[in-house]
């Protein structure tokens, strides 16, 4: 760069120029068509199918496109279609995404494929009408629409905000809603008529393979020369996220009880909503951290079956979820009496193969093998 030339960080408020829109779509798509990534939901047969997209980007949402890919061929293979999803029992769908978290998620598209049943309507194809179905707001709404049926929209996501925020300078907390705002009206006028989910997709990979969070490849960048955040020696300090005060995580400690009688162990099922809603668990409840844990699990233990035997203190099992850290104190015991207290219908004696079938979250499946 020459010393008389100005870099204009930040162009909010006014139009990108109609040249620079025009490089950045040809290069990023050049560089696209050369570099994307090989994904089950970008092969032909499903490119252009609204539900394989929908699924492909539910459980995109907080999960990496690496871990994805198993999960979404054995789900896309056992329900290949929105009515295939709809005619499903709930249990099954939850069996059919164990590992992947956040169930929450399959929940709400397993409830939205029997909306579109009951109201007898194929999967909608435009962003507006998506976004009408529970568990899709506006990002998911404009990736499935613009990846399956060309709808220019832009998708933005906080990697594609990164890209955008790198590229214009954005000087503004990218998770504040002036930030959001700025970098959304970026994305808007730089989406193309033509190919618009693909460009939605080469921002992904963009920011996915090359312009990651630490030491982006600025010098592999398809953008480089168009890079205000490169020209400036800013990439490092763009984007701006979160200055908002980092609330400390909470550390949440349960005891939970294996009990088993002969090959039976019980389990029970958790309530629908909340977290891990509809999966199976050993019993447990949650403690103030310096409660004595192995008076609880014997109150816990009393609270469930007409003899309660003994429970010996096993192993603390830690499991990190997005907003809290889980402490199970994991107890186990062996019950002479099968016989329960009159607790409702949650609980079951299962065997280990029964155990195998059922949905349980990935904690719980941790506590499974530190006991058995
Ligand atoms: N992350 C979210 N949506 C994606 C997609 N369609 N391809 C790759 N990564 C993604």
């Amino acid at each position: 760069m020459t010393r008389s030339q100005t870099i204009v960080t930040d162009p909010v408020g006014d139009c990108i120029p109609a040249r620079q829109r025009t490089a950045i779509r040809r290069k990023l798509l050049r560089w696209y068509d050369r570099h994307k990534r090989d994904l089950p939901w970008r092969r032909k047969n499903r490119s252009q199918d609204p539900y394989a997209q929908w699924v492909a980007e539910i459980m995109l949402q907080q999960t990496r496109a690496d871990t994805v890919i198993p999960y979404y061929e054995r789900f896309l293979s056992r329900f290949p279609d929105a009515m295939s999803l709809a005619r499903g029992r709930q249990e099954t769908v939850l069996k059919h995404w164990e590992g992947l978290g956040y169930y929450r998620r399959a929940i709400l598209l397993h409830k939205a494929c029997q909306q579109l049943r009951t109201e007898n309507t194929p999967v909608p194809r435009l962003a507006e009408k998506l976004k009408t179905l529970p568990g899709i707001g506006d990002y998911t709404s404009a990736a499935i629409a613009s990846i399956s049926s060309d709808e220019p929209i832009a998708a933005v996501d906080g990697n594609v905000a990164r890209v955008i925020a790198r590229l214009f300078c954005v000087e503004l907390d990218v998770l504040s809603s002036k930030g959001k705002k700025r970098i959304t009206k970026l994305a808007d006028q730089l989406i193309p008529k033509a190919r618009p989910g693909d460009f939605n997709q080469a921002w992904m990979d963009l920011g996915s393979k090359v312009c990651t969070p630490r030491s982006p490849s600025c010098d592999i960048c398809p953008l480089e020369k168009e890079c205000l955040a490169r020209a400036t020696g800013s990439t490092d300090t763009l984007p701006i996220r979160g200055t908002a005060i980092k609330k400390k995580i909470p550390v949440v400690h349960c005891v939970v009880g294996v009990l088993s009688h002969h090959q039976n162990f019980l389990v029970r099922r958790r309530p629908i909503g909340g977290l891990w809603g509809g999966l199976w668990e050993f019993p447990n409840i949650e403690i103030a951290p310096k409660k004595e844990k192995t008076q609880a699990m014997k109150a816990l233990v009393e609270s469930i079956m007409i003899e309660p035997n003994e429970v010996v203190s096993l192993s603390t099992i830690r499991h990190q979820l997005t907003h809290r850290l889980m402490m199970f104190h994991v107890f186990a015991g062996q019950v002479a009496n099968k016989e329960g207290k009159d607790i409702g219908d949650a609980y079951r004696w299962v065997t280990r193969a029964q155990f195998a079938k059922r949905s349980v979250s990935t904690a719980h499946r941790k506590i499974y093998q530190a006991a058995c």
